[in-house]
């Protein structure tokens, strides 16, 4: 089983455009590994608890719960908006997770791996945090952002990290893909190396913090909300469900034929899913062959500043989805990134590259293969005579950018994908300009000839319905009904062949999938 997950959103407020890629970015994983045959599982959420959540919620009025469920309505019809079907859905104020963390808070404690102490020190009172030396500005002091600054001390639990470090150390060290891509393991190696000596505290006294899962022996507290959230991986797994269930069959989804991946953005690498949750998992048992892979994604970025309520430059996927559609704005998110890097959201681009690839290139060539065939054999597709040089470079094309997509994705590089994909459309509409099948459809001794062409181009289009299907779910829909080849739906990669539409198939019709978008004056 391929157990797929992203970050669970906060919901403290609206989903962005970043939100959006990640959730788009794991959707076109998830039906890319059904698309090769494989059992996949996807789990996506939203994270309910914790202090943002209390405050926004305190600010409009509202009880927490009630706040959670008005805006985690927002990230649900987002999802459904933009077609990201996922298989499992994490709400950490459900009662299973609940039941799963409370679960897990026990196991650690009875393993020794809890204890509680007082912590005195600097405490910033509009953070609501306690800070460090490593807070203080140049001059040595607490900087405005902090705003009241006051020495407080407060007993809460602590989980000892510290502990399972040099075993982190060492797992991460010697596996490859513990960290993809590789250049971010360095930067957690090198994090792991500064915070080997802290433990970490898991707890919030009640009096500071309500809206969070009640420590299961000490009611006066609850759980720190990262420890609570990183749970929802296993949580929404089926761990624990079974009070006495064993390792490794203890969670359904989570299994030894493949260590799952996590979706996360850069900013969380560090220290939440390298550090607390890797320690969280050695800490309840797991062994190395169960770790999780962490799949790290870059930032969308405006004009090279961070998107923030505070500049204004916040981008709402769902006004961009009505305005340019959304199979442009999925194939924007992840064709413009390069996984694992920064971006910058740029809507000029997103025109730009819909327009070249998609409605110029692919559009092209689906008029030519499919609208000619109509015109000049009335839809019918065959062989034609014996093929050319020509042909033959055609056919490798294919099949050349056929591995190098399967190689792209299953590096989950996906926009090195598409561009495999999109080097074979080009070499398609340079192969219809020399063979020039309007012209050959005017001399009738070239009949032959004629075929040979259009079924080449036809056979194209229909390798990149299946291939782009990941992608653009609807636009590959609409081009397997206009091939009429309703099975093209339930090909998979291994079915994948050089004569997917059977001699003397005929097609249906076609109508444009890719229109050309036109910037007017409301866009
Ligand atoms: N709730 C935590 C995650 C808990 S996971 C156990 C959280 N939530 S978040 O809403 O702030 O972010 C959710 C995801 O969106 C994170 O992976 C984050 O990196 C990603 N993004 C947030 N802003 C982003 C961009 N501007 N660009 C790309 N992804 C970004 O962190």
């Amino acid at each position: 089983m391929f157990y797929l997950t992203t970050a669970i959103d906060y919901t403290n407020g609206s989903p962005h455009i970043g939100h959006a890629y990640e959730k788009v970015l794991a959707d076109v994983i998830i039906r890319y590994r059904r698309l090769r045959g494989d059992e996949a599982f996807f789990l996506t959420g939203v994270d309910q608890h914790g202090q943002k959540v209390q405050q926004t919620a305190e600010k409009e009025g509202v009880h927490p719960a009630t706040f959670v469920k008005r805006t985690t309505k927002k990230f649900l019809s987002l999802w459904e908006k933009l077609g990201v079907e996922y298989d499992g859905w994490a709400e950490t104020t459900d009662g299973r997770h609940k039941a799963c963390v409370q679960a897990i808070l026990t196991d650690l404690q009875e393993k020794g791996e809890l204890y509680k102490k007082t912590h005195s020190g600097f405490y910033s009172v509009r953070q609501e945090q306690f800070l460090t030396d490593r807070d203080r500005d140049g001059s040595g002091n607490f900087g405005p952002e902090w705003g009241e600054v006051v020495e407080l001390a407060e007993e809460n639990w602590y989980f000892k990290l510290s502990e399972h470090t040099g075993w982190l150390k060492q797992y991460l060290e010697t596996t490859a893909d513990a960290v993809i891509p590789s250049f971010r393991k360095s930067e957690l190696l090198n994090a792991v190396e500064r915070n080997s000596g802290t433990d970490l505290c898991i707890s919030r006294p009640k009096e500071r913090l309500r809206w969070g899962i009640e420590i299961p022996f000490d009611t006066g507290f609850v759980t720190y909300v990262w420890f609570d959230a990183l749970i929802n991986y296993v949580s929404f797994a089926g761990y624990r469900a079974a009070p006495d269930a064993e390792l490794p069959d203890f969670a359904g989804l989570w299994t030894t034929d493949e260590r799952p991946v996590h979706i996360i953005g850069k900013d969380i690498l560090v220290p939440a899913h390298g550090i607390y949750w890797l320690c969280m998992l050695h800490a309840m048992g797991f062994p190395d062959e169960l770790m999780p892979r962490l799949l790290v994604h870059g930032w969308w970025n405006i004009r090279g500043e961070k998107m923030s309520k505070s500049l204004g430059n916040i981008i709402d996927p769902a006004e961009l989805a009505d305005k340019f559609g959304v199979e442009a704005l999925r194939y924007y998110l992840v064709r413009d990134i390069v996984t694992g890097k920064d971006s910058d959201f740029d809507l000029d681009r997103l025109v730009m590259l819909y327009n070249t690839e998609l409605a110029n290139e692919l559009g092209n060539l689906c008029n030519r293969a499919l609208n000619m065939s109509q015109r000049f054999t009335d839809g019918l597709i065959t062989r034609g005579g014996i093929f050319t040089d020509a042909d033959l470079e055609l056919q490798t094309s294919l099949s050349e950018a056929t591995d190098a997509y399967r190689v792209a994705m299953d590096e989950f590089d996906v926009s090195k994908g598409l561009e495999a994909l999109g080097r074979h459309v080009v070499h398609c509409n340079q192969y219809a300009e020399r063979m020039k099948p309007w012209e050959l459809n005017k001399d009738p001794e070239k009949k032959d000839r004629l075929a040979t062409v259009l079924q080449h181009l036809a056979e194209s289009v229909a390798h990149c319905a299946v291939m782009l299907s990941p992608v653009l779910p609807a636009a590959a829909a609409k081009l397997a009904a206009q091939l009429n080849l309703p099975h093209l739906a339930e090909t998979g990669l291994p079915d994948l062949h050089w004569g997917l539409i059977p001699e003397g198939h005929t097609i249906g019709k076609p109508k444009p999938v890719f229109p050309k978008i036109i910037i007017g004056e409301d866009t």
